[in-house]
C-alpha cells in the first residue's frame, strides 16, 4: 500500500467571513495572532491541497492520514470550510483518516458541539468498537491482512492563551495498550496516529507548554509494537527521530505543515508484508515532489537526514 501522511494545512478563512461575536478569549488572541502574520504562512492552503490531489492521483496512492490543525480558531465556519477544501484529497472517504489538532479545538465549545466531530466524524470511523472508550477513541482500521492503523486524540481546548500542550487520556493509553496485546495484529504493520509530538527531532521532549504531557506513557505503551511508526504533526517541520534508546523498534515521524510557505512537506509509505520504505515530499515550483532517494531509501527501515529540525 502506498500512504501519504501529511499534517497541519491550516486553512485560511478569511477573517471577514468570521462572525464578530464568536470573536472572545482564545480566539481573539489566535486571531491577532494570523493578523499579525502568522496566517500569512498558510495563504495558499487551499491551492495547495489542490496541487496535493495532483500528486496523490499521480503517484497511486491507496490512503491518505491527516494528522490535524485543519484551522487557525476552531470556528464552526472554519472546520466547514476545511472539512470542503479536503474533500477532493479524501476520496474515497474511507481511504482518508484523520483526528484532530489543537487548533481544531481552540475552545471547549468546540468539544461541546461536536464540530470537529460533525466535519470530520466521517473520516474517524473504528472496525474495532469493543475498544474504544468514548465510541470514538482510540479507533482502528484494519487494511488488507498486513496493515493497522490506530488514532489516539492528544489535542484538548487549552484555555490559556499561551500554553498550547496536549495530552492523551489515561483511558486511551489503556484502550491503546489492549488493543496492541490484541493477537489479530501480530503479522499486522502498525501506524499510531496522534496529533502532538511525543519527541522532537533530536529525540528529546517537547516543552511542557507546546508538547505531549504524557508522551513517557504514550511511548511506553508503543514499546511492544514490533514494525511501524508513530505519526504526528503539531510541530510545521518534517522530521523522522529514532527510538530505538528508548527501547522502541519504531521510529516517529512527524509531518510537519502540508501548506506552511517554505516548509511545505510530507511523508510517503510504501508497506507491504514484508518491508517498509518511507521518501519524503517537498514542494517547490507550485508542484509537490519526492525528494531524490539517496541509496538509504531503499533499505527496509532508512534513515533521512534531510533536513535540520527546529521547533516552531
Ligand atoms: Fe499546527
Ligand atoms: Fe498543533
Amino acid at each position: 500500500m502506498r500512504i501519504l501522511h501529511c499534517s497541519d494545512p491550516h486553512f485560511d478563512l478569511s477573517l471577514r467571513t468570521i462572525p464578530l461575536r464568536k470573536w472572545f478569549g482564545k480566539r481573539a488572541i489566535g486571531a491577532l495572532n494570523l493578523l499579525g502574520g502568522r496566517g500569512r504562512y498558510f495563504d495558499d492552503a487551499d491551492e495547495k491541497i489542490e496541487d496535493l490531489v495532483r500528486f496523490k492521483e499521480a503517484h497511486q496512492v491507496d490512503l491518505v492520514l491527516c494528522t490535524g490543525d485543519y484551522t487557525a480558531l476552531g470556528l464552526q465556519a472554519e472546520l466547514e470550510s476545511a472539512a470542503e477544501l479536503i474533500a477532493p484529497l479524501a476520496q474515497p472517504p474511507e481511504r482518508f483518516i484523520t483526528l484532530p489538532g489543537n487548533h481544531d479545538i481552540y475552545a471547549k465549545d468546540v468539544i461541546h458541539s461536536d464540530a470537529f466531530w460533525q466535519y470530520f466524524g466521517r473520516y474517524m470511523h473504528t472496525d474495532w468498537p469493543q475498544y474504544t472508550v468514548d465510541g470514538i477513541w482510540p479507533f482502528v482500521r484494519l487494511f488488507d491482512d498486513y496493515l493497522a492503523v490506530i488514532g489516539v486524540n492528544s489535542a484538548k481546548p487549552n484555555p490559556l492563551p499561551w500554553r498550547s500542550d496536549g495530552h492523551i487520556p489515561p483511558e486511551q493509553l489503556e484502550a491503546l495498550g489492549r488493543i496492541l496485546a490484541d493477537p489479530r495484529l501480530k503479522n499486522r504493520w502498525v501506524l499510531v496516529l496522534t496529533h502532538y509530538a511525543a519527541r522532537l527531532a533530536d529525540g528529546s521532549p517537547d516543552t511542557p507548554r507546546h508538547g505531549l504531557r504524557n508522551a513517557d506513557e504514550f511511548l511506553e505503551v508503543c514499546r511492544v509494537i514490533r514494525r511501524g511508526a508513530i505519526l504526528n504533526g503539531h510541530i510545521h517541520r518534517c522530521y523522522r527521530t529514532d527510538l530505538s534508546s528508548e527501547g522502541l523498534s519504531i521510529d516517529l515521524f512527524c509531518a510537519g505543515s502540508v501548506s506552511m510557505e517554505g516548509r511545505e512537506c510530507f511523508w510517503l509509505f510504501d508497506i507491504d508484508r514484508d518491508s517498509m520504505t518511507v521518501r519524503r515530499g517537498v514542494y517547490d515550483w507550485g508542484e509537490y515532489r519526492l525528494l531524490e532517494c539517496r541509496p538509504e531509501c531503499q533499505e527496509e527501515r532508512p534513515r533521512s537526514d534531510y533536513d535540520t529540525i527546529s521547533q516552531l
